[in-house]
């Protein structure tokens, strides 16, 4: 890992934050000179403060880390009022329909649809931090209700709506959300599809949902209950001010839950403060945001980067973001690319799962457009091979424009290691060098740092302000998590459950998870919960699941399944949909097995502990390094490979 080497096309920018890489390490040594000082003036500057903080950083309960405390803010001031003197015309939201419609919001119309929402919100008795559960397809009222919330001081937190009851039941338990926010439905690939029967189905066994807002989006029909309210009757009487609730910089601003590589998926709480901070940074800094910028990040909004880099960080950053509600495939391959003709788009930000796809099916779909509108093309999700980067480079990009490859987690609220778009050389595939005031760092489980091409942790080794607080309701796990890897100075420090390695020039790879965390099309998923699921079959004994490499996908799902009483099963595809139907019911269909083995047994340890490493290597048909002669059953180990290889 060394790769070649690409240079910015510096007449792209004009006044960048960073000019090239002498201004970038300058800034990193602000950082290490003064932290906490270099902080202050940042929040100083950049955030518009009702009361101003008494301290940067608090480490006293560490690694509950506080910053800018005692700070009063209001994020939705920061993202819509604030600009409203100079921009309340300007776009804020350009939303495009899946069958091309189009709607444009200003920023004095999304002032008063937040307010709007905010009011019906209170008029349902939703309080300072209440738990919001947004369930909801890609339209603007989906960005409404997470600012509506952020304006009233509620909690929000979004679920996909790719996701299945089961799983939305799972999260509006755990949250204890009061009201739960969605639409009947919407439209994908020209047809409509729907989300309120699989909230109804949540809710069958919740008694503390108190009421269900719908918008209607596709006019399908759909149940009404004695919760449900319509969002379409109830906003038109709604007053369109709402004073913002002055929160404090360390109120909880929302949760996301995501996949750890153990048992149920964890609301990642995340601040006010210091993760809109970030967020309107790394616009600034990674994107290159400016005045007359049209940005478009592709993500659902169910997924941080669609929290971070379609509401929060473009509308902090006073920018135009673009949301949409199809498929870049439909109609055709040239979907992306009309839209940003279309809208002549400046930063254009997916992930490689996408670019993958969009590449194999219209190799040369991007060349039928005009795309020199395009400065900075992002990725994000997974690592980015270099056959896909340079795809993005030459044909999307005319080999002019800058790639930001951007590796971040739901944990730190937004970019962590990226390229800064006129300063960094890039290297197809790296996501290069830690952004200023981030300390990323690969290491060993004691802190000492990697050597050249030798893997390591991939740990952030000093507390930084959009990292997550806690995993809501459980302390206990946050710890566990993320501070009990590694130590530095004989101090916990966050792993991120990544490994990575350092090249000659310093350049930071992202080889992948190091835990039973698997990236499926840039979905995060633990194998735990999928184990979960298919054990709810009645002939499976024993499963476990891992990652195979997957060209399109990045990562695929792969299940060992033991059955009870194999000569039970004479279809084994039969059964196989049948594993797949509980998937879907559990998880939801991205959770859903590709590729399969019946085997005898998993390979165990004495103790009784299934060895994973060996079960990924067979899957990935790596050898195997590891010596087996330990195991309490070795014998299988050579039975698995050989039905594996007999599959193909
Ligand atoms: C995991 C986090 C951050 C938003 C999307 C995913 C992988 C993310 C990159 C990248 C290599 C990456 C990591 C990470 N990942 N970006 N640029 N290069 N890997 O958020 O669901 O929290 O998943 O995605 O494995 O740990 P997430």
């Amino acid at each position: 890992m060394t790769g070649e080497v690409y240079y910015p096309h510096k007449e792209l920018f004009k006044n960048p934050v960073f000019k090239n890489m002498c201004e970038y390490k300058e800034m990193v040594e602000e950082f290490e000179k003064d932290y906490e000082g270099t902080w202050a003036k940042l929040a100083r500057e950049k955030i518009t403060w009702f009361e101003d903080f008494k301290q940067t950083l608090d480490e006293s309960n560490a690694p509950f880390y506080k910053w800018f405390v005692g700070g009063k803010l209001n994020v939705t001031y920061q993202c819509i009022d604030r600009h409203l003197e100079s921009k309340k015309n300007k776009a804020a939201i350009i939303w495009e329909g899946d069958n091309g419609e189009n709607k444009t919001i200003t920023y004095l119309e999304l002032y008063r649809e937040v307010n709007k929402f905010a009011n019906l919100l209170k008029s349902l008795g939703v309080k300072k931090g209440d738990r919001v559960v947004i369930y909801m397809p890609m339209i603007p009222e989906a960005a409404f209700a997470m600012l509506a919330c952020a304006r009233i001081g509620a909690i929000h937190s979004v679920v996909f709506g790719g996701f299945s009851a089961e799983a939305l039941k799972d999260r509006i338990i755990d949250a204890k959300a009061k009201v739960v926010i969605t639409a009947d439905g919407a439209f994908r690939k020209g047809a409509p599809y729907m989300l309120k029967p699989t909230v109804d189905k949540a809710l069958e066994e919740i008694d503390f949902v108190e009421k269900v807002i719908v918008v209607e989006r596709n006019n399908q029909d759909i149940e009404w209950t004695h919760r449900d309210v319509s969002y379409n009757e109830l906003i038109q009487n709604q007053p369109d001010e709402c004073t913002p609730e002055i929160m404090d910089s360390e109120d909880p601003l929302f949760l996301l839950y995501t996949s750890g590589s153990t048992g149920k998926p964890k609301g990642v709480q995340h601040s006010q403060a210091g993760y809109i901070l970030w967020a309107q940074l790394t616009m600034e800094w990674v994107f290159d945001i400016k005045d007359n910028d049209t940005f478009w990040c592709t993500a659902d909004i169910g997924w941080i980067t669609g929290h971070t880099y379609i509401v929060y960080g473009p509308l902090a950053a006073g920018a135009t973001t673009v949301m949409f509600e199809g498929v870049p495939t439909y109609p055709d391959a040239g979907r992306a690319w009309k839209m940003i003709e279309n809208y002549k788009i400046n930063q254009f930000y997916t992930a490689p799962t996408a670019i993958r796809l969009l590449h194999k099916i219209g190799a040369d779909e991007p060349k039928k457009y005009d795309l020199s509108s395009l400065r900075i093309l992002g990725t994000v999700g997974e690592p980015i091979d270099p056959a896909a980067w340079k795809w993005y480079y030459d044909v999307v990009g005319n080999g002019r424009c800058s790639i930001v490859d951007t590796w971040w987690q739901t944990e730190t609220g937004g970019h962590m290691i990226s390229p800064l778009p006129a300063a960094t050389p890039f290297k197809p595939g790296s996501a290069t060098f830690p952004l200023p005031g981030i300390f990323a760092e690969v290491i060993d489980e004691n802190g000492n740092k990697m050597p050249a091409q030798e893997k390591g942790l991939l740990c952030i080794t000093k507390p930084w302000p959009s990292m997550i607080r806690t995993i809501w309701g459980d302390p206990e796990r946050f710890v566990k998590s993320y501070f009990s890897t590694a130590k530095k100075n004989g101090k916990p420090v966050y792993f991120s459950g990544d490994g990575a390695i350092y090249d000659e020039d310093g350049y930071i790879w992202i080889t992948g998870r190091v835990d039973d965390v698997i990236n499926v099309s840039g979905h995060r998923l633990g194998t735990a919960e999928i184990e979960d699921a298919i054990k709810y079959h009645p002939e499976v004994a024993e499963v476990a699941v891992v990652g195979k490499p997957d060209e399109i996908k990045g990562e695929s799902v792969f299940a060992y399944i033991v059955l009870k009483n194999p000569e039970n099963i004479a279809q084994e595809l039969e059964f196989i949909k049948e594993v797949n139907e509980i998937i879907k019911k559990e998880i939801g269909a991205i959770a859903k097995v590709d590729n399969f083995a019946f085997v005898p047994g998993l390979p165990k340890t004495r103790s009784g502990k299934v060895m994973r490493r060996i079960l990924r290597a067979i899957a990935k048909g790596e050898e195997i390094t590891q010596d087996t002669s330990t195991l309490e059953n070795p014998q299988v180990v050579e039975e698995i490979i050989a039905i594996v290889n007999s599959c193909g």
